[in-house]
């Protein structure tokens, strides 16, 4: 199908969530001093533009990104971590006094990752797959496959680092998304069964996301934990909240996202916020 692009949500509230996670993910690897490895099956292009194009037509990221942005600084500063970490990269990533730009995935893992790290990068759209190249010039540790991110991730796996992370990131352009996201994250555990793996995922229709954890719940992978932004009333249309599936997470993160979530959803959406942090499988 491929008709998706993420440059008319970038810097939304899923975006806010995601790279939040992620972030603290990759943090909490680079902290020891041994190399590791990051995947990402469905990558995007590396870098959005906020003043022009399809972000313009949708302004997304206002209800996302830009309400970090726009606090004073006073108030930037009571952030929590793993808010205040993630603004402070997208801050660094503009390089200005206004917001101009937003980071794709791959641009948080080259950010954070020290000089022997490998990435491995798979996006499948032909447009989307060269404007990536062009962003990730000249960074020897990065490769970059137009392939199917679900199944080609498998090859890489186990890493020969013996530590990683995988982020898948599906378009759910097509339902079967769902099913086969558990599946490939499945197969990749069980070749790399210590890996940190995180499934983005959208609230459109709950009976959905309750199928995706209990597919995890009933999978026999052990260690999972579960955290969801939402920003509407579930029976509003469209998407109304997300959620990060994080399979061997760090020991850290429960604790960094339960004093960020809350925050963060009445920062975002006021009344209207709300949040999950969970273990949905235990350790
Ligand atoms: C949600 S976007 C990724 C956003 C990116 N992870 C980020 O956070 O900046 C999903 C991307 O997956 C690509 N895509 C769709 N199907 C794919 C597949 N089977 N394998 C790899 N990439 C795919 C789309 O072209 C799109 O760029």
């Amino acid at each position: 199908m491929l008709s998706y692009l993420h440059s008319f949500h970038a810097g939304n509230f899923a975006d806010v969530l995601k790279h939040s996670i992620s972030i603290h993910i990759l943090q909490y690897l680079g902290e020891k001093p041994k190399p590791f490895f990051y995947l990402d099956t469905h990558a995007g292009v590396g870098a959005f533009s906020l003043t022009k194009g399809e972000s313009q037509k949708t302004q997304e990221y206002l209800n996302g990104i830009a309400k970090l942005w726009n606090l004073s600084p006073a108030e930037q500063a009571k952030l929590a971590p793993l808010t205040g970490n993630y603004l402070q990269l997208i801050q660094r990533f503009n390089e200005s006094e206004s917001l101009q730009t937003y980071p794709g995935s791959p641009w948080f893992a080259m950010e954070l990752m020290n000089q022997p790290d490998r990435l491995n990068l798979f996006e499948l759209h032909p447009r989307e797959f060269k404007t990536l190249l062009t962003n990730i010039r000249g960074d020897r540790r990065i490769k970059a496959f137009q392939k199917d991110g679900f199944h080609a991730c498998l090859s890489q796996l186990p890493p020969k680092e013996r530590r990683g992370y995988v982020l898948m990131d599906p378009p759910y352009e097509v339902k079967q998304d769902y099913d086969t996201a558990v599946e490939s994250l499945i197969a990749a555990h069980k070749k790399f069964a210590t890996g940190t793996y995180a499934l983005w995922y959208p609230v459109v229709d709950r009976y959905r996301i309750k199928k995706l954890e209990k597919a995890f719940i009933n999978s026999g992978v052990k260690n999972i934990q579960l955290f969801e932004l939402g920003i509407q009333d579930e029976r509003e249309p469209g998407m109304t909240a997300s959620g990060m599936i994080v399979i061997n997470p760090p020991w850290t993160l429960m604790k960094a996202a339960k004093q960020a979530l809350p925050p963060l959803a009445i920062l975002l959406a006021g009344k209207n916020g709300s949040f999950r942090c969970e273990q949905l499988v235990a350790e």
